[in-house]
């Protein structure tokens, strides 16, 4: 089933929590809400499972208006921030309750809750309440509630949030397998952008109750359109200038005279002279010890700290010629590598293709 949002605002008393929010989640798609505590991300998901009604705007579900449907009537099952378990129940009768409302045979009701126990590894704390578990055992309760009864749109609202580092990781597989298995159209919520990127079809920033870029995590993360998203998805270095062409190549110019030259495949037309920041991700920038792979953007930086992040060491710089521009910088683990100190001057080349820039607001 399809969800559509047109058009919501979403105001408590004077605050106004959503403006103007539209969305389309296509069938069977994972599309996150992702944005900064307090945006109006829970809100906007509860509008979607009929738990708020919004100031004003539309809830579509398949193309039906469901804005004034209770929520056990939108074929939708909803994952709460808080869990929500019933504390009276046990974890057996928790996950189990939905299915016997549906008044399901009970012989069909136990495989299914066998199921779902074995799928989050609760089987040997089927008998025990809510009160007996840790946040992370009673989240993975809540989401095996909301997936036995095979909702067509499932709404999660910060499902990993209180689980360890490993049990993230695998419950994110898991949530997209099953997901995708079932063909659940499905909105997620969190304010994890590696976790949004690595489990959603479709992304949609989301900033003080509007969305601010819908798109896929790649597009996201390489073309951001503007500073909040670019800062907001993982960490870049932002060089704030004027732009000018030279030829079909896009180059800006900082008032502190720093010039970034990219390669000839700007995503929008610009006009000369015009603010515009141009992005470079720590990943994307190389200290070369031969030929540059790319002539062009060689700078002189001085390494201010170093820190060692297991997968990579991340090293933090400021520009030799210009002792207010920080720079951050990630390279692999080689020995030769591990051997920079602070200090220490680096020739850096901010590698023209993978530079994007987009105007300042
Ligand atoms: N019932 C309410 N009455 C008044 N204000 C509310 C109510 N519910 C939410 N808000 C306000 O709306 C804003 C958005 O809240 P919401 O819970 O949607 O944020 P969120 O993006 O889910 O944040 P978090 O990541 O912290 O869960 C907050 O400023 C919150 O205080
Ligand atoms: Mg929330």
């Amino acid at each position: 089933m399809s969800v559509r949002l047109n058009n919501i605002a979403k105001q408590f008393g004077d605050t106004t929590v959503l403006r103007d929010l539209s969305l389309d989640v296509t069938k069977g798609e994972l599309f996150t809400l992702l944005g900064p505590s307090g945006c109006g991300k829970t809100t906007a998901i509860r509008i979607v499972g009929g738990f708020i009604l919004p100031t004003s705007g539309d809830v579509l579900i398949d193309g039906k208006n469901m804005t004034h449907i209770p929520p056990e009537k939108r074929n939708s099952a909803m994952v709460f921030q808080s869990y929500a378990l019933f504390p009276h129940m046990t974890v057996f009768e928790n996950i189990a309750y939905g299915l016997k409302v549906a008044k399901l045979p009970t012989a069909e009701i136990n495989q299914k809750v066998e199921r779902a126990l074995t799928m989050i590894r609760m089987e040997r704390r089927k008998d025990r309440y809510p009160s007996q578990l840790s946040g992370g055992q009673q989240q993975r309760v809540a989401f095996a509630r909301s997936l036995v009864v095979e909702p067509h749109v499932l709404l999660l609202d910060e499902p990993l949030s209180n689980l360890d580092a490993i049990m993230r990781i695998e419950m994110r597989l898991e949530i997209k397998r099953l997901q995708r298995e079932a063909g659940i159209t499905t909105i997620y919520i969190t304010h994890d952008q590696s976790e949004a990127m690595a489990i959603s079809d479709r992304i949609g920033v989301m900033n003080e109750g509007t969305l601010v870029q819908v798109g896929r995590p790649e597009e996201i993360y390489l073309y951001p359109h503007n500073e909040f998203v670019a800062r907001f998805i993982g960490a870049t270095n932002l060089f704030r200038g004027k732009i000018q062409m030279d030829g079909s190549v896009p180059v800006l110019t900082t008032a502190e005279g720093v010039v970034i030259r990219g390669e000839s495949k700007l995503t929008h037309r610009i006009t000369p002279g015009q603010e515009h920041f141009a992005s470079i991700r720590p990943e994307a920038i190389r200290v070369p010890s031969g030929e540059p792979e790319q002539p062009a953007n060689l700078v002189e930086a001085v390494v201010t700290d170093r820190e060692f992040q297991g997968s990579h060491l991340q090293l933090h710089l400021k520009l030799a010629k210009n002792h207010a521009v920080p720079l951050i910088l990630n390279l692999p683990n080689t020995l030769d590598n591990l051997a920079i100190a602070a200090g220490q001057k680096l020739t850096l080349n901010l590698l023209p293709r993978a530079i994007h820039f987009f105007p300042c607001n």
